[in-house]
Parts: structure tokens; sequence; C-alpha cells
């Protein structure tokens, strides 16, 4: 790691202790469905760091700053690495969350790789598991966390009332651009998600990244695992096509191990790491552009 990006992730810029904290109040904002009679009041005892996040994510992401990360990042000219120095490099992301507490960042990833294959899904879907977010190497590239993490949403058109904290918006530039706050905004009704600007984040990024050796299904899990307002909420239908129906069941096929595989057992990362060296062989070339 160059100076300047261990600096960076040194300082892991944002409000939140961690990229953790996000997930957590996504996970109690959506409770496993048997736990939940009703949605989940988050409204009063949600964190402020986690407010703050929110806060800056919203005001932040502009049709502007989606397009301009897109050209920058997606020239994938920061590194070659293979997947298991990507899973490296992200570990060494150092969070101000309780280190005893706390999976690191390639436990998670195996944790929720090893609930799909307890599951007996096929092998490309535990590789899903494996690598959905390596993305996150955008922090140690020097991102701020709203920048990386948050539940995704179309950029260029209404924001829909059903994402979280809809009301940090209105300090969001794009709001006061009435061509970007019709229904549909600068899409055709039905155009399809490959349309469409979603806000910038480690899904869309390694989905680029990765695009090549994927099927279109794991490819999906992994653009629109954090697009909770389509699929958890089921907004932006008017947006999408056929094959975007599709695969939103198989995002939401893979949201529960992504939410719901955490705090279980620790995964014992050595022991692991021959099965899914050999997974990751059987997709990957040696080393990717990231
Ligand atoms: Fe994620
Ligand atoms: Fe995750």
């Amino acid at each position: 790691m160059s100076r300047p990006e261990a600096e960076a992730a040194a300082r892991n810029p944002g409000p939140l202790a961690g990229l953790d904290e996000w997930e957590d109040f996504v996970k109690d904002r959506y409770p496993q469905p048997r736990e939940a009679s009703s949605f989940r009041d988050y409204g009063d005892n949600v964190r402020p760091a986690v407010r703050e996040f929110y806060r800056l994510n919203h005001r932040h992401q502009t049709v502007d700053f989606v397009r301009g990360k897109k050209q920058d990042f997606l020239r994938l000219n920061r590194r070659q690495m293979s997947i298991w120095e990507a899973m490296e490099f992200l570990n060494t992301l150092v969070d101000d969350s309780d280190p005893d507490t706390e999976l690191t960042q390639i436990q998670h990833l195996m944790q929720t790789a090893e609930a799909i294959r307890a599951d007996g899904h096929p092998r490309w879907f535990i590789l899903v598991g494996l690598i959905h977010d390596l993305g996150k190497v955008l922090c140690l590239f020097g991102e701020p966390q709203w920048a990386v993490v948050g539940d995704t949403f179309p950029v260029g058109c209404r924001y829909s009332e059903k994402i979280v904290f809809h009301e940090f918006f209105q300090h969001n530039p794009d709001w006061n651009i009435p061509e970007y706050q019709t229904e549909n905004g600068i899409y055709e009704p039905g155009c399809g998600l490959e349309q469409v600007l979603l806000s910038w984040g480690h899904d869309e990024y390694l989905y680029h990244v990765v695009k090549d050796y994927l099927p279109e299904e794991g490819l999906a899990m992994i653009r629109y695992h954090s697009f909770y307002p389509a699929h958890r909420e089921g907004a932006y239908t008017h947006l999408m096509n056929d094959r975007d129906h599709y695969q939103m069941e198989w995002v939401r096929k893979f949201n529960p191990y992504d939410l719901y595989s955490k705090g279980h057992e620790s995964p014992d990362v050595a022991q692991l790491k021959p099965f899914y060296q050999e997974l990751i062989a059987e997709f990957f070339p040696e080393t990717i552009a990231w």
C-alpha cells in the first residue's frame, strides 16, 4: 500500500466507526421476515453516526458525482490483484469499531459464502458470497464511507420515499433540477436498470471488476445487493424490464446470506483457504484489473 492509501485507510474517512456500522443498521431496519411482524421503527434510536453517514450520502450522490466516479474508477487502472489478494488488501481496512466483537472483512465474506455453501447452492453462488464486498477496497483508494457503502438508489429521477432518510435529499443539488425530479427523470419507462445510474459505491464498482467472469445472476447479486429500495421495498419497478425482474429474484435469494449469516460462528480462514482458492481459480484468471 502506498503512503497516502495507508493514511486514508487509517483515517477511514467518514462518520461511521466502521463500514459494518452501516450494515448493522440495515440489518436492524430489515429484520429477518420471521422475526418481524411489521416494519421496524428505526427513527428515534438510530445512532448519530449512522444518521450523519446517510446525510452525507444523500447530500453528495448526484448525477454528476456518479458519472465522474464511473469515469475515473471504471478505467480499472488502480492495480492488478488476484481475488485472494483483494481479500487480504480489504482486510487491512482499519475500522474504529471494536476489534474483539467485529469480524474481519475476510471472515464476513467467508461466513456469507459458507452459509450459501451449506444450503447446497451452485459453486458460482458460493463464490459470489465470497467476493460480494470486495468493492469496499474503494475505501483503501481514499474514498469516503458515503461513496463506498449505503443503500443504493437511482440518481437522475425522483427519489423514492421508501429510501431510508429520504428527507436528506432536500440538500442534494439535484433536488432543484426539475428534469431529475419527475418519476422517470432522464430515463424511459421500462428502460432497464442497465440504463439507470445508481448511486456510486462498492456494488457498481465490483460489478465492473468481475463482469467477464460470472453468470449474469451472480453479477446481479453483486451489482444490486445494496439496492434495498428495489429488492426489499419493491420501488423503481417502473424503470425495470423483464430481465431486471428475473435478476431481482436472485438478488433477493442472496440478501439473507449477506445480512443474517453474520454473528454465527466465525469461520476458520486458514482451514477453508484451499477450498476457496480452488473455487476462485475455477472462475478467475490469476490476476484481474481493479
Ligand atoms: Fe455489501
Ligand atoms: Fe456484505
